[in-house]
């Protein structure tokens, strides 16, 4: 049974792509079998895993369109079930969230994003599309370890869909008050959909991404522990520092760890620290998995 693990902050360029991305890679490497879903209109992860964009391979609007129609038709009562059958979202040609599945080159599946996401408002506006993505995410449990969403710097109904598919919340923070008003504002979302009972999504921890110096590192991790106290998300022992070995893997679609066999001897000791704080990572969030989970 998958854990599906969002990747959230309403603050945009804190790192929730690209931690996504190494995640992804990182759990992949450990046998896990892992899918990612790009969430997010700028169609940044599609783009860090390499895949092609043809018009013929459905995007995640289209598998949530299509499950949305099926919804409709079923409650129209123009299928002959109670319920529509969600196991197969056929289109005209076939099973549409078959084909939308693709593999990456760091060897984890990946659903991609539309730039269509951007009319999410009006495309899943109505108050029961909030359960589109836990419907399919909900056929897929047994196929993966980890499903991981990478979400958009926005509070649309997309990131709504996800705190209701996910099991765990993971925010990403840089070192400054936006993000930190960015993991404040997550909790309360949460807070309020658990209020409704429409989510069962816990705050599982803050991740410091792109610290500059030792000192930022202790204050801003002093201050993730006092945010943390209201929010139910302890930051991870584990720190990403702001380094040119990210952004360079980034520019190469690479993730760090293949990024270090490449470089020369100084890029590799910078990539090497990287890679460190991912393997503790990951290392965190299994272990805080375990212990939620029993
Ligand atoms: N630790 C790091 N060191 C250096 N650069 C980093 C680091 N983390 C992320 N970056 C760079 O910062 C930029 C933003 O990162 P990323 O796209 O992952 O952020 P994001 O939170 O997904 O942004 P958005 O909110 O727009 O989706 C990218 O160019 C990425 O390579
Ligand atoms: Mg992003």
């Amino acid at each position: 049974m998958a854990k599906v693990i969002m990747i959230g902050n309403q603050k945009g360029g804190v790192g929730k792509t690209m931690i996504s991305h190494e995640l992804c890679a990182l759990f992949v490497r450990r046998g896990k079998k892992v899918l990612a879903i790009d969430i997010d209109g700028q169609r940044d992860l599609s783009r860090y895993s390499d895949i092609s964009f043809t018009k013929k391979i459905p995007t995640i609007r289209d598998v949530l369109l299509a499950i949305k129609e099926i919804k409709e038709q079923s409650t129209l009562g123009e299928e002959n079930t109670e319920t529509a059958d969600y196991d197969d979202f056929e289109d005209n040609d076939g099973d549409i969230l078959d084909k939308a599945i693709q593999h990456t080159r760091e060897n984890y599946d990946i659903i991609i994003a539309s730039k269509k996401l951007a009319n999410a408002p009006s495309d899943f506006g109505e108050p029961n599309d909030i359960y589109l993505l836990q419907e399919m995410i909900g056929t897929l449990t047994d196929d993966y370890d980890y499903i991981i969403i990478d979400c958009a710097p926005a509070r649309s109904p997309l990131l709504y869909m996800s705190y209701v598919a996910s099991d765990y919340c993971i925010c990403i923070a840089e070192a400054d008050e936006g993000s930190r008003e960015g993991v404040r504002q997550t909790y309360t979302d949460i807070a309020l959909l658990k209020e409704k009972n429409t989510t069962k999504v816990v705050m599982l921890g803050t991740l410091l991404n792109k610290f500059k110096d030792a000192n930022v590192q202790v204050e801003q991790y002093q201050a993730l522990c006092e945010l943390g106290q209201a929010t139910n998300a302890m930051p991870f022992d584990a720190a990403i520092p702001l380094g040119v070995a990210a952004t360079e893997a980034n520019n190469k679609h690479m993730c760090v760890y293949e990024y270090m066999k490449t470089g020369n001897r100084e890029t590799k000791r910078k990539a090497k620290s990287l890679v460190e704080q991912f393997n503790k990572l990951a290392d965190e969030i299994e272990e805080r998995i375990a212990a939620l989970e029993g």
